[in-house]
């Protein structure tokens, strides 16, 4: 397969350039004040090595709503990934790569209509449901479909819980459909569940995965299906300093003690896994704002940064999601009451409230590692903030890795770090922005009510916030 949708091209760095060193690199003319990504693509390849490493009998389909970048599923398609679609528009994206059908699972319960016809006519036979009503459905737009049953299974921890909305009862729902499904003459193929995306529970795979092995008996033996599939889902963890090691070995040792018969396919859906460390944010400070006088106990600034919970950080609406900003440059050692908030008008629109951060500078950068996963793909541009931009970077060892196994070409590269600054900020003029000479204090007049008489009152410091 040949990769040829690339928007950018990956820029290839030296053994001495990192993601710092390219996000400097990017900022010090100081020609910019755009928000931007930089996206490391070796750090996909290094989890696809893991993954393998890790669960080498899962076969893992990308979650392709955690982010659909042109250079993720490219790059995830050339290392013979599947995918795992929720709509008519994700599996068409895909089939443009030239994926096979028979590597997309169409994982989303409850589907509109015109999207099972196109599953039908784009030959992607392996969906999910857990209600009679899809049954019904599938019954008359796509009778060869192959359909996995999805159960629900919840972590007792997890950032984002998906059972509230999809997955039947185990054991009070699941025969009833698998009956319903024998009745209406529909294969059924297999039993998938979600436990929960950013599980914190590892234990919930190994549980999950012998509740799925009922079922096969139970659709096996009663009904007379051919169960070949087991899809265990998503939930794994993907910021840097995570580890899936404990997920893995609940999910072999399942997999072991309830699926000894490796003739059942076993797959995954990991959308977080993969993403989430590639992609490092780089925000500008472009207004601060103190709250409060020295006198004021609460006395704190505000800082405001050009992308927000309507663009990069919607993921802190939805989902228990807490982020780190790491200041590009430290002016200070000490350090004082902030907060951050997005660029838009709404009050909602804040990232950290209650930190503690040194001095920070209108022009200053702030830096969020692990910003890869439920980011871009719902961000907006509200208010008429734009989405930042992505820079794609690759170390030569991936580059070479990339390029002679899995059939990327020259042309998705270029090497050297030069034109990595290419497309930013059109309009910005090369002029970095200073202070201008304030006063250092201002005093307003003021009426006493009580004698008539007009006074002076000191009310502001001026001086650089
Ligand atoms: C059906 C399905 N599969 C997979 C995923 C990906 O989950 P995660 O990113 O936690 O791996 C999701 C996330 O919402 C999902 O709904």
């Amino acid at each position: 397969m040949k990769v040829t949708n690339f928007e950018d091209r990956i820029h290839v760095i030296d053994e001495d350039s990192n993601v710092t060193s390219v996000i400097k690199n990017i900022v010090e003319p100081n020609e910019q004040e755009d928000a931007f990504y930089v996206c490391d693509v070796g750090d996909m390849v290094a989890k696809y090595k893991t993954w393998k490493t890790q669960m080498p009998r899962v076969e893992p389909h990308y979650a392709v709503k955690c982010n659909d970048s042109p250079i993720v599923l490219s790059t995830l398609a050339s290392l013979g990934l599947g995918f795992d679609c929720a709509s008519k528009g994700e599996i068409s994206k895909i089939l443009k790569l030239g994926v096979e059908p028979s590597r997309i699972i169409f994982a989303n319960p409850a589907k509109p209509a015109s999207h099972i016809r196109y599953a039908n006519t784009s030959d992607v036979k392996m969906m999910t449901f857990d209600s009679a009503s899809e049954l019904y459905k599938v019954k008359k737009m796509f009778p060869e479909a192959k359909m996995v049953l999805r159960i629900r299974y919840d972590a007792e921890v997890a950032q984002c819980r998906l059972g509230v909305k999809f997955g039947c009862d185990p054991v009070l729902e699941a025969p009833h459909l698998l009956q319903l499904a024998h009745t209406l003459g529909i294969q059924v193929i297999g039993i998938s569940f979600h436990v929960g995306s950013g599980c914190g529970d590892p234990p919930v795979f190994y549980k999950a995965i012998g509740a799925a092995r009922k079922l096969f008996d139970y659709a096996e033996m009663e009904l007379g299906f051919n169960m070949t599939l087991l899809d265990i889902g998503g939930g794994y963890p993907g910021d840097k300093g995570t580890s899936i090691d404990k997920i893995a070995y609940y999910v072999n040792k399942g997999l072991d003690d309830f699926f000894e018969d490796d003739t059942v396919r076993v797959i995954a859906e990991p959308g977080r896994f993969f993403v989430a460390s590639a992609y490092t944010l780089v925000c500008n400070v472009y207004a601060t704002r103190t709250i409060g006088d020295n006198q004021d106990p609460n006395k704190h600034t505000m800082y405001f940064i050009n992308d927000g919970v309507y663009g990069s950080f919607n993921c802190m609406l939805y989902e228990d999601r807490k982020v780190t900003p790491q200041l590009l440059k430290i002016n200070s050692t000490t350090e004082y009451p902030s907060s951050i908030w997005g660029p838009t008008c709404d009050g909602m629109d804040v990232i950290a409230r209650s930190i503690m951060l040194p001095e920070v500078n209108i022009g200053d950068w702030i830096v969020f590692e692990d910003m890869g996963a439920y980011t871009l793909s719902a961000a907006s541009a509200f208010n008429g903030f734009p989405v930042p931009k992505v820079h794609l970077i690759v170390d030569q060892p991936t580059w070479y890795f990339l390029r002679d196994e899995v059939c990327l070409t020259n042309e998705h590269f270029a090497l050297g770090n030069d034109n990595i600054r290419l497309g930013l900020d059109d309009d910005f003029s090369a002029k970095p922005w200073t202070y201008p000479e304030l006063p250092v204090s201002m005093s307003i007049s003021r009426f006493d009510i009580s004698n008539g008489e007009q006074y002076q009152e000191h009310v502001l410091d001026y001086a650089k916030p």
